[in-house]
């Protein structure tokens, strides 16, 4: 077969002349310049360990080059390889190669890195700031080259970012096995991650950036429409109570961009605060927030008015969420409900902004005096906590977004210590929300590509879920009636919201049964012609593939949320049972070194293979963290793991006896 220009680009590899440099393009959302943190010696290092990728020959003119990439940027990216090709997924069948599902996992790659989609485009960050899919570019090019020239006996081992290399396996094993930031513990600090990055021996993936499974604003839509919707069902009554009830949070960035648009949804007034303009406006040019108001005072009153006549609307505040929070107070502005989506998870580089300084002085600060910055994020969120304090004392429902916000308070000092057992004051949205309410059930956001890159494919298997999740629900428990109608009236609502960015993907959350039926009547239908291949998948945000003691297990009190089994045993478990390609971990959401996490990506190509692999693989997926859930004593996870073995005789676990209060108060005093 002839190829393509493009398809010439993807098998080249590392070319074999130099390119040319690049320019810096100013169009493009750039990643803040990383702190230095390298002693002299190990910026050698870095220069050794990135110039290993070409021969000799080419050394001196890459080496200064790269030189002043870490100095100007604190890491090397090699932007002078970045591919001239329009970076976004292509229908499947555009990728040269022997192997469908290797063309499937380009496709993912490119989705990830699509400027439509991605963060920081250029520096290869998909989103959070620091989600890497690769360290540089010629990683990016290699791995192409593998994806584009191997054989399905063969798999590819990713190591934060480098292919370390094909290797023999057989048909039915992982075609890709994806390692992200994997540290000896005690090496797992922030500051590991700055100076091991810039060395190039690993990289943050986040969840779903450096496991190509990332789909742009949508997954996060629903996700936090799912929360919102199932927090304000906490403190309103009915569907008329909800009615001027006031959300406060911050964060118009990747993910917290979604808050006003839930909060629409939801029928709340929402007041986001953002401290960078760029992000606000770009929010506010997509529709996803009705206002921008730049002005405390003119807040004030613009949420008093919208309280009277009980508005729905979405306001943005430019500026630090800290004055929000302490003007509110002053001016006897009553909140609902509130929380906080400022990246946290990423507190010393550019996550959380202090109260006090501009955005342009904290970017500053950040890089040329870090120390004296620590200090001033950590006296904001002192203040930051003050503030939303005197709010809760009023009645306000706070919770914790799985930001680090409370983690980060505490360690900064904060009066956000709980009482009665409890870690903290405030409860996380797991615990209160997503824990009891969907993963206990095996809820989770369930997710697929349409390979074939059409609308109308989309389009079919949006009505193929939703004829599934309309049957299942004739017969399902009580418990799970408001699940499976949320997301009936989600997926009725799909294509009209028009959440497609990059791939044509969807979203939805459903429970074991719901995966499995949903996968098998698209392989049925990829087998009848009337759909083109399909890739699943999920974020790592889900029942059993994480273990994150703040977040994703924060409602588990057995003491075991510290372990990080769970999700170990789930990635080995779903590599054997047919994954497409499975990748774990550490970091993601809430930092590097507090969670270790993992998922999968699987292509459905109608196959008898593909159906047999969908069934046993979403099976353990999704059972094998209700399992541990049911072993930490939560009842929702008992109901349903018990469901699970009356349907599945081969299924067999573990259940937990309860001891009544009374044994142990009487002994241990
Ligand atoms: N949306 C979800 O479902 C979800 C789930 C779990 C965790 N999270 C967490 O939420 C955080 C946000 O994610 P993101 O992708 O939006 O990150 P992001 O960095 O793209 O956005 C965060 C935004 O907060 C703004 N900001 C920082 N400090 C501020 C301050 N003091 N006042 C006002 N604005 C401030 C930043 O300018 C930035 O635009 C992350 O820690 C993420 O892990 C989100």
């Amino acid at each position: 077969m002839t190829l393509n220009e493009f398809q010439r680009q993807l098998v080249e590899g590392v070319p074999e002349n130099i390119p040319s440099k690049k320019s810096f393009d100013l169009s493009v959302n750039h990643a803040p310049k990383r702190k230095e943190i390298l002693t002299r010696e190990e910026k050698k290092l870095a220069l050794r360990n990135a110039l290993r990728y070409f021969p000799s020959h080419q050394h001196d003119e890459l080496a200064e080059d790269f030189l002043n990439e870490l100095n100007t940027y604190g890491r090397i990216y090699m932007h002078r390889y970045r591919p001239e090709y329009k970076m976004h997924a292509r229908p499947i069948h555009e990728y040269p190669g022997k192997s469908e599902q290797a063309k499937a996992i380009m496709l993912m790659i490119q989705n990830n890195l699509d400027y439509a989609v991605a963060q920081h485009p250029h520096e290869l960050i998909t989103y959070g700031g620091n989600g890497a899919v690769f360290q540089n570019w010629i990683q990016y090019r290699l791995t192409m080259k593998y994806l584009a020239e191997w054989s399905e006996e063969q798999t590819l081992v990713m190591y934060s970012g480098h292919p370390m290399g094909l290797f023999p396996s057989h048909k039915n094993a992982p075609r890709v096995v994806v390692t992200n930031g994997m540290m000896i513990p005690n090496y797992s600090k922030p500051d590991d991650w700055e100076k091991f990055n810039a060395l190039g021996v690993t990289q943050y993936g986040q969840m779903t950036a450096g496991s190509y499974m990332y789909i742009g604003p949508q997954g996060i839509v629903h996700g936090t429409t799912i929360t919102v919707l199932n927090a304000v069902r906490r403190i309103a009554k009915n569907r008329e109570d909800i009615q001027g009830k006031l959300f406060v949070t911050a964060g118009l960035g990747g993910m917290s961009g979604a808050q006003p648009k839930a909060g629409n949804i939801a029928g709340v007034i929402s007041v986001t605060a953002e401290v960078n303009p760029k992000a606000a406006h770009t929010r506010h040019s997509q529709g996803w927030v009705d206002e921008i108001i730049t002005d405390l005072s003119e807040l004030s009153k613009r949420v008093k008015k919208a309280k009277e006549q009980k508005e729905i609307v979405s306001i943005a505040y430019l500026g630090n969420v800290v004055e929000v929070w302490e003007k509110f107070h002053e001016e006897g502005v009553h909140v609902d409900l509130g929380s906080d989506q400022t990246s946290l998870h990423n507190p010393w580089a550019g996550g959380y902004y202090p109260v006090g300084l501009t955005f342009e002085e904290a970017n500053e600060m950040m890089a040329n005096q870090p120390e004296k910055f620590n200090t001033l994020v950590q006296e904001s969120l002192r203040r930051h906590a003050a503030a939303v304090n005197k709010h809760t004392e009023k009645g306000t429902y706070f919770f914790d977004y799985g930001n680090a916000f409370l983690l980060e308070a505490s360690r900064a000092g904060a009066d956000v210590k709980g009482t009665d057992g409890n870690e903290f004051k405030y409860p996380s949205y797991i615990q209160d929300i997503l824990g009891p309410m969907c993963f206990d059930y095996g809820f989770g956001p369930f997710r697929w590509v349409c390979a074939s890159g059409k609308t109308e494919d989309l389009q079919k298997t949006d009505e193929i879920a939703c004829q599934v999740l309309e049957d299942m629900m004739k017969n399902s428990p009580v418990e799970i009636q408001q699940q499976m109608a949320d997301n009936i009236q989600w997926i009725k609502g799909a294509q009209e919201n028009k959440l497609v960015v990059g791939s044509q993907a969807r979203i939805l959350y459903a429970d074991a049964e719901g995966r499995m039926k949903i996968a098998a009547a698209f392989n049925q239908a990829i087998r009848k012609g009337e759909i083109g291949p399909v890739v699943l998948g999920r974020d790592h945000h889900d029942v059993s593939g994480t273990d994150s003691p703040y977040r994703e297990t924060s409602n588990i009190y057995d003491g075991s949320r510290f372990t990080a089994d769970m999700a170990i045993h789930n990635v080995i478990g779903d590599s054997f049972r047919g994954a497409t390609w499975v990748s774990i971990h550490n970091g993601g959401g809430v930092g590097w070194g507090e969670v270790i996490n993992g998922g999968f990506g699987m292509l459905l190509d109608g196959s008898e293979d593909a159906n047999r692999n969908l069934h046993m693989m979403l099976h353990w997926d999704v059972n094998n963290g209700i399992a541990r859930r049911n072993w930490a004593r939560n009842e929702n996870a008992i109901f349903a793991i018990k469901r699970a073995m009356e349907v599945e005789p081969k299924l067999c676990v573990t259940l937990p006896n309860f001891v009544e209060d009374e044994t142990i108060e009487n002994i241990v005093k």
